[in-house]
């Protein structure tokens, strides 16, 4: 069976075709990441003009990258929630047209879920359940997978994302957008005990706060700057790294050891920082619990991984109509029942 995913919910348009949601045979990304470097971050309104711009042609070259067409598609998957919403409506109304236009079903695919589905396309045996943790530009959650379609969220941040923390601290520096991979870059060659960076305080606990820990970056360059003094570049994001990491991989250890997991996930964009693997991997091994990495391409935002997930939200009966509309701010834990009854629709 042949899942085409469509993914437009920030500033990657990407389009992907899956098989039998675990075989990759084509994924296609156009991205504005470059132009959103001018700005310092995502301007919605630039990430919508440039998807309306690229999302035929990535579609139509995931298309004939995969050796198929649209006759041999079975489903047409979609970023629906959650997202920029004027990002995400470029995407679900293409896939709209395209699954009335070819009379598929469309499948309506929660941002997350796709992220957690990269590790199937990673790892054919996979299954759940799993404990994974999902960190990306805007959440970090820590989360049970029932099975594809049930999560229960254990932990979250009570304020910024991981990702958005490496932006901004990314942006205090000047090392430009998107900063989880600068930082990590410059981190390589400093030291990351040269500055003493604080471990917030939060309820939860699973939960996370990395507000305070930005905040604590750019006092040091504040400070730093009033006095007249340097701030190493190299030291400053090794020691941020250092304590994000730690924080992300010991709130998850935690949950593992909790809840007897003995299968541990990363997923979402900061899934490829090095750091953050190696700690996992060294705190897996104690718990005697198999860690599962997704392939560092499949990390960041793809439409391969909403292809993978709309094959497994297929096989469970989740299809929309044509009155599906973008959800922004929708948790990965919803019920499928409630999107088709249109009560999650209104308490947005
Ligand atoms: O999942 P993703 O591509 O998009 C969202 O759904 O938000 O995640 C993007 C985030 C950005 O904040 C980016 O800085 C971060 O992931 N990121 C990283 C790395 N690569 C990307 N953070 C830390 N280390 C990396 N190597
Ligand atoms: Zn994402």
């Amino acid at each position: 069976m042949y899942i085409l995913g469509i993914e437009s919910s920030c500033d990657d348009t990407a389009a992907a075709v899956v098989r039998d949601g675990r075989e990759l045979a084509s994924s296609c990304i156009a991205t504005s990441a470059d132009e959103q470097n001018l700005y310092g971050g995502v301007v919605p309104e630039i990430a919508s003009r440039r998807h309306i711009e690229h999302i035929s042609g990535v579609c139509g070259r995931a298309l004939r990258e995969a050796g198929i067409g649209m006759q041999d598609i079975d489903a047409v998957a979609a970023t629906f929630a959650p997202g920029l919403i004027g990002a995400v409506l470029v995407g679900l109304n293409f896939a709209k047209g395209l699954a009335y236009a070819a009379q598929k079903p469309l499948v309506p695919v929660h941002h997350l879920r796709g992220h957690i589905a990269a590790l199937y396309l990673t790892y054919p045996q996979l299954k759940p359940p799993f404990l994974c943790l999902v960190a990306s530009g805007g959440h970090s959650h820590i989360v049970m997978v029932r099975d594809y379609v049930r999560f229960e969220v254990l932990g979250r941040t009570v304020d910024d994302a991981a990702g958005e923390a490496f932006d901004k601290v990314a942006r205090t520096l000047g090392l430009g957008y998107p900063g989880g991979p600068l930082v990590s870059r410059e981190a390589q060659k400093g030291d990351p005990a040269a500055y003493r960076l604080p471990t917030p305080k939060v309820e939860g606990r699973y939960n996370v706060s990395f507000s305070g820990l930005k905040t604590a970056v750019l006092n040091v360059v504040n400070q730093a700057k009033m006095k007249g003094e340097a701030v190493s570049t190299p030291d400053m994001c090794a020691s941020f790294e250092h304590k994000i990491t730690d924080i992300l991989a010991e709130k998850l250890l935690l949950a593992a050891r909790d809840h007897g997991a003995k299968k541990i996930c990363v997923a979402g964009g900061v899934a490829a920082n090095t750091k953050l693997r190696e700690t996992l991997q060294a705190g897996a091994d104690k718990l005697s619990a198999q860690l599962y990495l997704p392939l560092p391409a499949l990390c960041g935002d793809n439409a391969a991984m909403i292809a993978a997930q709309g094959y497994y939200e297929l096989q469970n009966g989740n299809t929309a109509g044509l009155d599906l509309n973008g959800l922004p701010t929708l948790g990965i834990d919803y019920e499928p029942a409630a999107l088709r009854d249109g009560a999650l629709r209104d308490k947005e």
